[in-house]
């Protein structure tokens, strides 16, 4: 059941009378249609009427609007003007260049422009390594999308794409000092991605792919990352992966079950599945079935392409057939990274005692927490909404930070392994129960937590 939260958030502009009752029947209203009010400021005041700004939060675009009908109708009230304060802190993008250096005088202007500049282009062309050091190269990272799967909603192109990469630049500048920029490409073509990311590797110390749709991402990542001397890091697949395998170590300490004892079904096969399998396995689980929109991953399944194939080739030691609801029988752990509304108690009760679920499709989970809870002892999401949020967030901005601080010019499981352990270890064991097994996204220690793991993997 979703609730009004800030994603849906506006500020109603109404003319009112100036009553002792005034402010009640305005709240009263939008309480009464379910609206939740953050800010109540009185704008104008004159002898006849008040102007006053609400904001509150909805659940969805038709309620907002159902608030603004409900003050419309109130005997005297007249609505001026809605904003969706989403879109206001739009307004004219998110992220900005600002100089580091003073531009005051002719002498600052020769040494930061021309003709000082010139030696230290020369430097640099004679010694192509002290790019790391006299560039921005040394900070920063390319978000590079086609704009092919952008969040839950699909294939909007790269223009559409844009405001969810100004927030993850945003991210990486908030969480690490990262200095990230976007780069949408116009295109969706494999050959084309690759050759321009290649194009404009030489600004950046790390490409960080997003948004970027299956199966296409796994041939992108993989030639890029062979083809450049930068890292090369897929959140969707990679920032997942760790958030989750960490979040499983923990959930597994607060039921008390080793990984090598655990039956694990992984239901979505896509490109956090995918990636979410490849680094638990190197856990040694019990066994991992892997579950997509076509049931059972297994070898005799004759619509496997090259990433279902290699998956079924480590995955499902028995052989299992069937459907989700099959494989969930008796198992110690479902991670869901898939599509809404797939299950209910009744096969959450089918899972081994002590069960731990991760329902990770968003805005809505493969099945309902609440519903989850009823049997499972330690229930995820990726919702703000629910404990234990399992959040990309907790990931790239220290991952990047490690790789960028060890100047690495590329990537290992070993990195991502040792991420995810940092990711685990922030939460101590005092502060370890049911409802907290990830850390807060706003934990400042996750992020120089990760940040060290990687770089004392990079350099090991
Ligand atoms: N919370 C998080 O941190 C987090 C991180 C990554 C992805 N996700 C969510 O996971 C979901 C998948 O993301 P993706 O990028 O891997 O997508 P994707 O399109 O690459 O993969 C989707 C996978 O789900 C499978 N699937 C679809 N419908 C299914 C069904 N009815 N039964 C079983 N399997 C089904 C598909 O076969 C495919 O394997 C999305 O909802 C995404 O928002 C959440």
């Amino acid at each position: 059941m979703p609730v009004p939260g800030p994603g849906y958030s506006i500020t109603v502009r109404v003319e009112a009378p100036p009553s002792a009752s005034a402010a009640g029947d305005l709240t009263g209203a939008i309480g009464r249609v379910g609206g939740v009010i953050t800010a109540f400021d009185v704008v104008e005041s004159h002898a006849d009427r008040i102007v006053v700004d609400i904001s509150c939060n909805a659940v969805s675009a038709n309620h907002a609007k159902d608030i603004t009908d409900a003050l419309e109708a109130l005997p005297g009230v007249a609505v001026r003007k809605v904003s969706d304060r989403t879109f206001l802190i739009h307004l004219g993008g998110k992220i900005e260049v600002n100089s580091k250096v003073a531009l005051r005088n002719r002498d600052d202007l020769s040494r930061a422009y021309t003709p000082g500049v010139a030696r230290v282009c020369e430097a640099i062309a004679a010694n192509p390594e002290d790019a790391r050091r006299l560039t921005i190269k040394r900070n920063t990272v390319a978000v590079v999308t086609d704009g092919s799967a952008v969040l839950g909603l699909g294939n909007l192109g790269p223009a559409a794409a844009l405001p969810v990469m100004e927030g993850k630049a945003a991210l990486f500048k908030k969480f690490a000092g990262v200095d990230a920029w976007p780069v949408c490409l116009d295109t969706q073509d494999t050959e084309e991605i690759i050759r321009a990311v290649e194009l404009i590797a030489p600004v950046y110390g790390g490409i960080n792919l997003e948004d970027i749709a299956a199966p296409r991402c796994f041939e992108i990542e993989a030639r890029l990352r062979e083809k450049l001397d930068i890292p090369v890091f897929h959140d969707d697949q990679h920032g997942t992966a760790i958030v989750v395998v960490g979040a499983l170590r923990n959930a597994l300490r607060v039921v008390d079950k080793q990984i090598e004892d655990c039956k694990i079904v992984v239901c979505g096969v896509g490109a956090a599945g995918s990636a979410i399998i490849r680094l638990l396995l190197h856990k040694n689980p019990g066994d991992v079935i892997a579950v997509d929109v076509n049931g059972i991953v297994h070898q005799g399944r004759d619509d496997l392409d090259d990433n279902l194939r290699s998956i079924a080739d480590t995955t499902n030691r028995e052989g299992m057939t069937g459907r989700l609801h099959d494989a969930l029988v008796g198992a110690d752990v479902f991670i869901g990274v898939s599509a809404p509304n797939l299950f209910g108690a009744e096969q959450v009760a089918t899972m081994a005692d002590r069960a731990v679920v991760f329902a990770l499709a968003n805005p809505d989970p493969e099945v309902d927490p609440m519903e989850a809870q009823k049997h499972a002892a330690v229930v995820a999401t990726g919702r703000s909404d629910y404990p234990n949020q399992i959040n990309n967030v907790l990931a790239f901005p220290g991952v990047f930070r490690g790789l960028l601080d060890a100047q690495a010019r590329g990537i290992s499981d070993a990195m991502l392994l040792a991420a995810a352990d940092a990711v685990a270890d922030v939460v101590d064991g005092d502060r370890l129960n049911p409802s907290f097994i990830v850390p807060s996204v706003f934990d400042p220690a996750v992020a120089t937590a990760v940040a060290d793991a990687v770089r004392k993997a990079a350099h090991a």
